[in-house]
């Protein structure tokens, strides 16, 4: 059976969980496989409107949702997120969420680290979430992270926490912080430990045998390919791979697994935080975009960055990803517009690129180049079939997967789940 790798093909919030959730009652399993609750995404069914972070999308229709060893889990934001949906109506029960026992933890020494550098770097800062994403990551691969397997062996830590704190404690005290205190952490950790460790198993496991089964397999990335640590506008990146190869290392299966690869992609540009962006509109048109599309952070509440769509940044996306086919999002949101702009290129030095360079410098210095299309008049909003698309939106969808040389897949029209256009079953070989 075909499995489905959902990833953000631009700065995230591209509208993956609507997708995802819209996908996942076609399948059997959804599985995040990076990131941690830096991601927000918002999906609407009905009047209800719920906000997820760290669960995989697909706990609101029931199915079977799995945290994978790629996520870093701060245990108390899980804890209050599940309770936040349990009030909502949302089940969640050891039956239908497992959280791979391999994850590394999120510790408030990573919250403080995250906000102590982003304060002292002033205006060169991330923008970072400030959920302690990057030193979690830092801790995993610098093999001092406390995992959710430790949660059961509070007691014979002592090892650890020296190494953990060894390493805290200079930084803190760089900062004019106090030292970790040991003691607390403990018995924060003891007093959670009950509530992770309930979904705590070794997740491969339980994949291996749902796949064996002939399982269909839904996975969801969470923010999007330009802040990936590698291919992204570093170092204004998150901390972790976004790319579809990262669902086979974050969840323990093998990259025969990823199957189709549905890059999300809005059709114009967003960013939250800093960092270059060609293609941003600091005037009323660019206000009209975040007005019109509602772009402000799940997360941070922040404001977002908009812009005009960018195909040389996505159609690099989709090459890096293995992008096989994209769900193009928020349509819209362009419903009304005169004229609307497309990146094709950009102009460097006097010398026409057409790819991103991969230097900070460079980044922030290329020029867009554009080609204009008449807009269209009439509306796209909750349109659920082509027939009910006006032809220059047709148009315009055509051009864009012409320039990013991926056909779309999907078109989602609205927030809400059913205004999805399906051209291609992404679930269908
Ligand atoms: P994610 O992080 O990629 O899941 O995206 P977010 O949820 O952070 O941001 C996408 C926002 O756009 C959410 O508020 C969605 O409800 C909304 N959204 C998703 N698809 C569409 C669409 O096709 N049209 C409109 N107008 N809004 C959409
Ligand atoms: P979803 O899944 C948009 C951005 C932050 C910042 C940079 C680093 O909703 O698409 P971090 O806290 O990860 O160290 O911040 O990455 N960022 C996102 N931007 N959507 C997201 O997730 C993001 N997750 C992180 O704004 O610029
Ligand atoms: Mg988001």
């Amino acid at each position: 059976m075909a499995n489905v790798t959902v990833i953000g093909a631009q700065w995230g919030d591209e509208g993956k969980g609507k997708i995802v959730d819209w996908l996942a009652s076609r399948a059997d399993v959804v599985v995040r496989f990076q990131g941690g609750h830096n991601a927000g995404h918002t999906l609407v069914v009905g009047d209800q409107v719920y906000k997820l972070s760290l669960l995989p999308s697909g706990i609101v229709t029931g199915t079977l949702s799995i945290i994978g060893n790629g996520v870093v889990l701060d245990p108390w934001a899980l804890k209050a997120e599940i309770e936040k949906l349990t009030t909502q109506g949302v089940d969640i029960n050891t039956e239908n969420f497992a959280l791979a026992d391999n994850c590394p933890l999120i510790l408030p020494l990573h919250r403080d680290l995250d906000g102590l550098r982003e304060t002292a770097a002033g205006t060169g800062k991330i923008g970072t979430t400030g959920r302690g994403i990057g030193p979690a990551y830092e801790d995993k691969v610098g093999r001092r992270a406390l995992r959710v397997c430790d949660l059961a062996h509070l007691d014979a830590m002592d090892a650890q926490l020296d190494r953990l704190c060894a390493h805290h404690d200079a930084l803190r005290a760089g900062f004019g912080q106090p030292p970790v205190d040991r003691v607390a952490l403990i018995a924060e950790l003891r007093e959670i430990a009950p509530f992770v460790l309930q979904f705590a198993q070794p997740v491969w496991k339980r994949l291996k045998k749902v796949r064996k089964a002939g399982a269909r397999i839904l996975f969801e990335g969470a923010q999007g390919v330009l802040l990936d640590v590698d291919h992204g506008t570093y170092p204004f990146v998150t901390s972790s791979n976004t790319v579809s190869g990262t669902a086979a290392s974050g969840s323990g299966l093998g990259p025969a697994a990823t199957g189709f690869v549905l890059g999300i992609v809005k059709a114009y540009t967003t960013r939250v935080g800093s960092g270059p962006f060609p293609t941003e509109l600091e005037d009323e048109m660019g206000q009209r975009l975040g007005e019109r599309g509602h772009e402000f952070g799940t997360v941070t509440g922040r404001k977002r960055r908009c812009g005009w769509f960018d195909a040389v940044l996505v159609r690099q996306s989709c090459a890096i990803s293995g992008v096989t086919g994209i769900a193009l999002t928020k349509l819209d949101v362009l419903d009304g517009f005169e004229k609307v702009r497309i990146c094709t290129g950009y102009r460097l030095h006097g010398k026409v690129l057409d790819y991103f360079p991969s230097h900070s410098a460079d980044q922030a210095a290329v020029e867009p180049i554009y080609e204009e299309i008449d807009g269209w008049v009439g509306t796209t909003a909750g349109a659920r079939s082509w027939a009910d698309l006006p032809a220059q939106a047709i148009k315009y969808i055509q051009r864009v997967q012409e320039l990013i040389e991926t056909p779309v897949a999907l078109i989602s029209t609205s927030p809400e789940r059913e205004d999805t256009i399906l051209v291609r079953d992404p679930f269908v070989d």
